[in-house]
């Protein structure tokens, strides 16, 4: 069956930015199902030829197709229709349907409804699609893909899961986090469950500790208005970071299906500690970037934290006493994203008299996410020549190396997920739930008035001086190299 993907919020930014350039390419290179259509509905009165010119200047920036092939974007572009409406205007959707139905013939079509709106219309456009029958399956699959933030703590995210259940089964609803789009995030999976070398150390008796590091160069920007409600902690952590932990700790599912996956993920979840509100103040560090409250739309006196780190515990067979480090940022000194596996040391040190100091750093397997994906395993050599000297040495993995032709963005593979109904990427209900609840009592504490303001850290640091004096006073250090791999 061919496939409608309708997207409300089409005027948007993640529209243009992502989603279209997204769809584009997959089209380019021949991925996209034949006879898939887009239909953008937002307010702004734009005819479909409009709208196709808007797209057009915005997919040639944001393609990474330099120049935009023209043969394909004219292909492309008659694949595009748009329908002017309003989501609080219930006739707007009797148009929009009728409009549907009319481009998808007697066929019928399955359809993805994309939420690219602003978080406050997604209630009302799940509402609208009920009212107007359109969640309903007799005419191909209706499936709804919701972006984040997903609630703005474990009450909203609740209140929006059961919203949407009035509408829509469990099994049409994709709450789609990019991160699982991303090649490496995906092979993290391959490199523990399709080889046996990693599996046997990936526990408590071989590793240390875990840290997980999303750093972003780039400062909040002209999104301050969204950001200084969110935080670092909505923005980063309760979505994006605790993904790499779930993926970076779960259990090998018996098989690789959307409930088996998801089934594993949420029990990481359930294993997580939880902290009486004390604890919640010692397990984490706040900072703000100065100049943060220079920014447009940020609030006068903001304390809003742009920098976090918080340390959970994995209280299972495989983890329990291996602390997982979280840290993210703006405004930091580079944007990598990396997961550091930090194993124990040796239990005797043959070889301190050669180089202390390299002798007593650990070995480590890096994996890195972003900017270049690939993996590198830290290990001790001896140095040729008399004596035995120790020194860390590497072993690397580069996708860009070993993968000739341009990595997939993130919501490539997941736009396709979505069309074949696969929802092993996504997060289903009650995994959004438990990362609320996990999340919920740091952002209480944080934003609590009897803290103290977030430290300041200047734009370009690693965060403020408190992150390493916390982690120093565990007997611990953040593993700080701006990419290992470029
Ligand atoms: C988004 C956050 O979800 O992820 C942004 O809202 C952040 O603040 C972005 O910059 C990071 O995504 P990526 O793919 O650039 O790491």
């Amino acid at each position: 069956m061919p496939h409608t993907i309708v997207i409300f919020g089409a005027s948007g930014d993640l529209t243009s930015r992502k989603l279209v350039p997204a769809l584009y390419n997959l089209m380019r290179a021949g991925s996209l199902p034949s006879g898939t259509q887009v239909v953008g509905f937002s307010r702004t009165p734009m005819s479909d030829d409009e709208w196709r010119a808007s797209l057009r200047e915005s997919t040639a920036k944001h393609a990474g197709d330099v120049p935009l092939d023209e043969a394909s974007w004219q292909l492309f572009a008659a694949t595009i229709h748009y329908q002017p409406g309003d989501i609080e205007r219930s006739e707007d959707f009797g148009l929009l349907e009728a409009r549907l139905a009319e481009l998808e013939g007697t066929a019928g079509a399955d359809r993805v409804y994309y939420l690219a709106t602003a978080p406050q219309f997604y209630g009302p456009v799940v509402s609208a699609l009920g009212a107007h029958d359109m969640a309903a399956q007799s005419r191909g699959a209706r499936r709804i893909v919701v972006e984040k933030p997903f609630g703005t703590d474990l009450a909203t995210a609740q209140s929006l899961n059961a919203h949407i259940h009035t509408v829509f089964r469990e099994s049409q609803v994709f709450r789609i986090d990019h991160y699982l789009g991303k090649e490496s995030v995906q092979n993290i999976l391959a490199l523990r469950f399709a080889n046996t070398i990693f599996e046997p150390v990936w526990n408590r008796r071989y590793i240390d500790h875990v840290q997980i590091t999303v750093a972003e160069e780039v400062p909040v920007g002209r999104r301050g208005s969204f950001y200084d409600r969110a935080g670092v902690l909505r923005d980063m952590f309760q979505n994006h970071i605790l993904q790499l932990l779930m993926v970076t700790a779960m259990e090998a599912p018996v098989r690789f299906n959307a409930n088996a996956v998801r089934n594993e993920k949420v029990k990481v979840l359930e294993a997580i500690r939880p902290l009486a509100p004390a604890e919640v103040v010692a397990a984490g560090v706040r900072g703000q970037y100065s100049g943060y409250l220079a920014e447009p739309g940020v609030r006068p006196g903001s304390r809003t934290p742009t920098f976090g780190a918080i340390r959970l515990e994995v209280d299972n067979w495989r983890w329990q006493g291996v602390p997982f480090y979280l840290r993210s940022g703006k405004a930091m000194s580079c944007r990598t994203t990396q997961i550091v596996i930090g194993f124990r040391q040796p239990p005797l040190e043959l070889f301190s008299n050669g180089s202390r100091t390299a002798a007593r750093e650990a070995n480590r397997l890096v994996i890195q996410i972003q900017p270049a994906e690939g993996i590198q395993l830290h290990f001790h050599t001896k140095v040729p020549g008399a004596g035995m000297n120790i020194r860390l040495t590497d072993l690397e993995f580069s996708y860009s190396r070993h993968f000739k032709g341009r990595l997939p963005e993130a919501y490539e593979p997941l736009l396709l997920d979505v069309m074949a109904g696969d929802a092993s990427l996504f997060a289903r209900s009650d995994e959004v739930e438990k990362s609320w609840e996990i999340i919920d009592p740091f952002a209480r504490a944080w934003s609590s008035d009897t803290m103290p303001a977030p430290d300041l850290y200047e734009p370009g640091d690693w965060g403020p001086m408190s992150s390493f004096e916390w982690m120093a006073a565990q007997g611990r250090t953040w593993f700080d190299l701006c990419p290992v791999l470029t």
